[in-house]
């Protein structure tokens, strides 16, 4: 059923509660230090003030579990949000009470403030209803654009819901959607799906679930050796999931041929980036662990992207975050790139890769970079996603 949108909405004068994902990474000195998020929220932001609504932005930011730490503050973000929009953000401190409601009480049309941490609340995380009913005392309307959030049923996500009478998607929720859904159903082929990422526990539900319709499955990244130590490769000390051999295997069978592994692999002697590293074939020697997918793994990979009409990007080909091992999961990005520029369709989620497309400034080179994890992974898991379930039908 289509869900309202905030297109939907008579929003002057309102005040409109948005649940945005402002998790994002923050330096030592707490600096903002990724803005992907925040800029992501900036439609659905703009619109409200532009429309004369009153914003009350909330989210979560890390894992709190319930306490007010000062180091998960949103108020650093609140003042990057002031910057980005060219006008203050106000942040009452506090995520609900009396303080708050005096705050939005006195918030003027067109103006923004950010509650802070919703998590700060140990009733977030249990989708309490006393929690949800304090913030739908702040809100004449909800908007949920929180995309990475979405498959958490948290009172700020899921319960706020009951205590308004309208909740709609915002423009980041309604973009996500609209992209990952061409994944599901009918993508056009060929459909390449590239997974990438330590567990082959992580990727059962979506590998399932794409395989009707992928035509071919690229697999990178430490689950491939669970995979190969299954089909009875040596893989050396390489990290290897021992209890998901069965289920590596029966994919594998599964896939009837779709599902490629790499064959070859950077064999190091250790786990760093001053590691003796060595090319190695299909077999990773004793006493050495694949930490990314070798040359002839990366050329074939690239030539399966290149013949697509539609790829899917999550996880990364290797240890990216040590440059020595970031190769394989460079060269998928460029391949995504040089294939959208000839008409594909490209979505990719997940954070190393999504840094790999960052890094590159291939950002705009891609239809689209999906601003959710664990929300991508369950869409295309093709689970329902609470955070959107709840809202209003269109
Ligand atoms: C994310 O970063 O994936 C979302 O913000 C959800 O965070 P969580 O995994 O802590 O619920």
């Amino acid at each position: 059923m289509p869900k309202l949108s905030i297109d939907d909405l008579h929003l002057s004068g309102q005040r409109v509660l948005v649940r945005v994902d402002f998790n994002v990474p923050l330096n030592d000195d707490r600096t903002v230090a990724d803005d992907t998020r925040i800029r992501a929220a900036l439609p659905t932001i703009q619109k409200i003030i532009a429309d004369g609504g009153k914003a009350i932005l909330m989210s979560h930011l890390g894992r709190p579990k319930g306490e007010a730490k000062p180091e998960l503050s949103l108020q650093p973000v609140a003042a990057y949000l002031g910057g980005l929009l060219g006008q203050p953000v106000q942040f009452p401190g506090a995520t609900i009470g009396a303080a708050v409601e005096d705050a939005v009480a006195q918030l003027g049309d067109g103006e923004v403030l950010l509650l802070e941490n919703t998590r700060y609340h140990a009733g977030e995380t249990k989708n309490d209803d006393t929690l949800a009913a304090e913030l739908g005392k702040l809100a004449d309307v909800f908007v949920n654009d929180a995309f990475g959030t979405a498959h958490r049923a948290h009172a700020s996500t899921e319960g706020i819901t009951k205590h308004v009478e309208l909740a709609a998607m915002g423009y980041l929720v309604a973009k996500e959607v609209t992209y990952l859904s061409r994944l599901l159903g009918s993508p056009e082929a060929p459909f390449v799906a590239v997974l990438g990422g330590a567990k082959v526990s992580d990727k059962i539900g979506i590998i399932e679930n794409l395989l009707p319709t992928v035509d071919q499955l690229l697999i990178g990244g430490a689950m491939s050796y669970t995979f190969l130590k299954a089909l009875g490769h040596d893989v050396g000390t390489s990290l290897v999931e021992d209890d998901k051999l069965d289920v590596a295997k029966a994919l594998y069978e599964t896939a009837d041929g779709k599902l490629l592994l790499p064959t070859d692999h950077i064999a190091a002697d250790a786990f760093s980036n001053d590691a003796t590293t060595a090319v190695s074939d299909g077999s990773i020697p004793d006493g050495m662990m694949g930490l990314d997918i070798g040359p002839q793994s990366i050329a074939a990979y690239q030539a399966a992207i290149a013949s697509a009409k539609t790829v899917v990007w999550n996880g990364p080909m290797g240890v990216f975050e040590m440059p020595t091992f970031a190769k394989g999961t460079l060269a998928i990005a460029q391949a995504l790139a040089d294939v959208t520029a000839g008409g594909a369709l490209t979505v990719v989620g997940g954070g190393d890769s999504v840094a790999a497309v960052t890094q590159m400034g291939y950002e705009d080179r891609v239809s689209h970079v999906s601003t959710g994890g664990g929300a991508m992974l369950e869409f295309l898991e093709g689970q329902t996603l609470p955070g959107i379930a709840a809202l209003s039908d269109a």
